[in-house]
C-alpha cells in the first residue's frame, strides 16, 4: 500500500508531466521535418490511437492493481511463475538509461536559456555555435548537468505528493501557458499555412516502412510507455479512479501539445525559408538563427521558448527516475534519500560518459561501430528497450493476469464494445506491430516498402 497517494488533478498533471517531454518540442517537430511531415503525422496519429492508448491502459492497470514498484507488482499479479515475471519489471531502470542522456539534453536547453540574449545571427553561426558547445565545451556541459542532477533529486526525494505532484502543479500550467502564447503568436506569420499544410497534407508518396517503424516508437517514448513510469505513477493513484477516461486525457494532452509545438516551429522556419529537416540540430540550430531576425522581441521568444523546453524536460526526467527509486525502497527497504542518491548516482555518471561522448576529444574513444555511446543508449533505449517492455506489459495484461480482474475493472468504464477492441488490439496488434519494431532495428528482418 502507498501512503501518500496523487490527488487525481495531481495523478493527470504527473503523468501528463511525464508524456509532454523533450519528445513533443524537440524530438517530434524534427522527425516529421526528416520523414516528409503530413503523412508521417497521420501514422504517428493512427499509432498513438491504436498501439500507444493499448498499451497505457495496460501499463496504468498493472500500477493500479499492483500498488508497488514494477518488479513487485508484476510478481503479485501473476498467478503463476512468479520469480519469471518480477524480471519484467526490471525495465523501471530503462528510465535510468533514458536520463543519462534526456539529463545531458536538458542541460544543453538550460545553456541556451541563458544564451537567449545573444542569438546567432544567422543559421551558419548558429551551427557552429552549437557544434563547438557540443564538440568542446566540456565544462558547461558537465555543469548544466550536474545542475539538472541535483534539481531532479531534490524533487525526487521529497516523493510522490510534496515533489512530483507539486513539480507538475506548478510547471505544467506555465509551461501550456507558453506554449500556447507562441502558437498563438505564430498564428500571425505568413509561415504558418505552410507550416499547416506541411504538417496535415497527408502525401503518402512520402510514406516508407522506415517512418511507420520511427513513428511506431515515438508514440511509445512520447506517451512514456515501456518503462514502468507510468506504472510506478499508477501505484499512487487515487481508488475509483477511471483508467480509461485518464488515459485519453493523458493523451490528449500529449498529442495536443506536440502539435501545437510543431505547428509554430514550423511556421517560424518557414517564415525565413528554411528547410524543415535539420535533424535534432532543429530546435538548438534553426530555431535560435530564426529568433534573431525579430529583433528584441526575439530574444524573449527564445528566453520562454527555451524555459518551457526545459519545464517539459524537467517533468519529465522526475518520471524516469521515480520508478527505480520505488525499487530500492520497496525491496531493499532503503530510505528515500539513499535510494534517490544511488539511483541518480547511476544516471549522473553514466551521463558524464554520455556527454564526453559527443566531444572531440573523448568522442574517438567512446566511438563504437557505427555510433558513440551517447547515440547508442538513445538507440538501445528508444529502438529496442522500450518496445521490448511494451511487449511485455501486452503479454502481462493480455494473458496472463487473470481475464475476470482486468474484464471487470475495464469493462464499466469502457463499456463492452470497447474493452473488446482493446483486449483484440493488445492480445494481438500490440505484440505483433512491436516485434516487428524490435526485429527490424535489430537487423533481424528488414522492412522495406
Ligand atoms: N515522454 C517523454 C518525452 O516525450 C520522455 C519520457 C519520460 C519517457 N518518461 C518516459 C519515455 C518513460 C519513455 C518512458 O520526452
Amino acid at each position: 500500500m502507498r501512503i501518500a497517494k496523487f490527488t487525481r488533478l495531481g495523478f493527470i498533471l504527473a503523468a501528463s508531466g511525464s508524456a509532454v517531454g523533450l519528445g513533443n518540442i524537440w524530438k517530434f517537430p524534427y522527425i516529421t521535418g526528416e520523414y516528409g511531415g503530413g503523412a508521417f503525422v497521420f501514422v504517428y496519429l493512427i499509432t498513438i490511437a491504436f498501439i500507444g492508448i493499448t498499451i497505457l491502459i495496460a501499463e496504468m492497470l498493472i500500477g493500479y492493481l499492483g500498488e508497488a514498484n514494477s518488479v513487485t507488482s508484476f510478481e503479485k499479479l501473476a498467478p503463476k511463475n512468479k520469480k519469471v515475471w518480477k524480471y519484467a519489471g526490471f525495465m523501471a531502470f530503462t528510465g535510468l538509461m533514458i536520463l543519462t542522456f534526456y539529463s545531458v539534453v536538458i542541460g544543453w536547453i538550460f545553456n541556451y536559456i541563458f544564451k537567449s540574449f545573444s542569438l546567432p545571427s544567422n543559421i551558419e553561426m548558429a551551427e557552429s555555435e552549437f557544434n563547438i558547445f557540443l564538440s568542446t565545451d566540456i565544462t558547461t556541459q558537465l555543469a548544466f548537468h550536474t545542475i539538472v542532477f541535483l534539481i531532479i533529486i531534490s524533487i525526487v526525494v521529497k516523493g510522490i505528493k510534496a515533489g512530483i505532484e507539486k513539480l507538475n502543479l506548478y510547471l505544467m500550467p506555465i509551461l501550456t501557458f507558453i506554449l500556447i502564447g507562441i502558437f498563438l503568436y505564430s498564428l500571425n506569420l505568413d509561415g504558418f499555412s505552410k507550416s499547416l499544410e506541411f504538417m496535415f497534407n497527408f502525401n503518402f508518396e512520402k510514406l516508407n516502412s522506415q517512418a511507420i517503424l520511427v513513428a511506431v516508437g515515438h508514440a511509445f517514448f512520447t506517451i512514456s510507455l515501456g518503462m514502468a513510469a507510468i506504472m510506478t505513477y499508477s501505484a499512487s493513484i487515487a481508488k475509483h479512479t477511471n483508467i480509461f477516461r485518464t488515459s485519453l486525457v493523458i493523451v490528449l494532452v500529449d498529442t495536443l501539445i506536440a502539435l501545437i509545438a510543431g505547428l509554430a516551429l514550423f511556421a517560424f522556419l518557414f517564415e525565413f525559408g528554411s528547410e524543415p529537416s535539420k535533424g535534432p540540430g532543429l530546435v538548438f540550430i534553426s530555431l535560435p538563427a530564426i529568433f534573431s531576425e525579430f529583433g528584441i522581441f526575439g530574444n524573449i521568444l527564445a528566453l520562454s521558448f527555451f524555459i518551457s523546453l526545459a519545464f517539459a524536460g524537467l517533468t519529465s526526467a522526475v518520471s524516469l527516475l521515480e520508478p527505480s527509486v520505488q525499487y530500492f525502497i520497496d525491496r531493499f527497504k532503503h530510505s528515500r534519500l539513499k535510494a534517490t542518491l544511488l539511483s541518480g548516482g547511476i544516471f549522473y555518471i553514466i551521463g558524464i560518459i554520455a556527454l564526453l561522448a559527443n566531444t572531440k576529444n573523448f568522442g574517438g574513444n567512446l566511438t563504437f561501430g557505427s555510433k558513440n555511446f551517447f547515440d547508442w543508449i538513445d538507440f538501445i533505449t528508444t529502438a529496442f528497450l522500450l518496445p521490448l517492455g511494451g511487449i511485455l506489459m501486452a503479454i502481462f495484461v493480455g494473458y496472463i493476469i487473470q481475464k475476470d480482474r482486468v474484464k471487470s475493472l475495464l469493462e464499466p468504464q469502457m463499456g463492452s464494445l470497447i474493452f473488446n477492441i482493446w483486449l483484440f488490439s493488445l492480445r494481438y496488434i500490440v505484440p505483433i506491430a512491436l516485434s516487428f519494431v524490435v526485429l527490424n532495428e535489430l537487423g533481424v528482418i528488414s522492412l522495406n516498402f
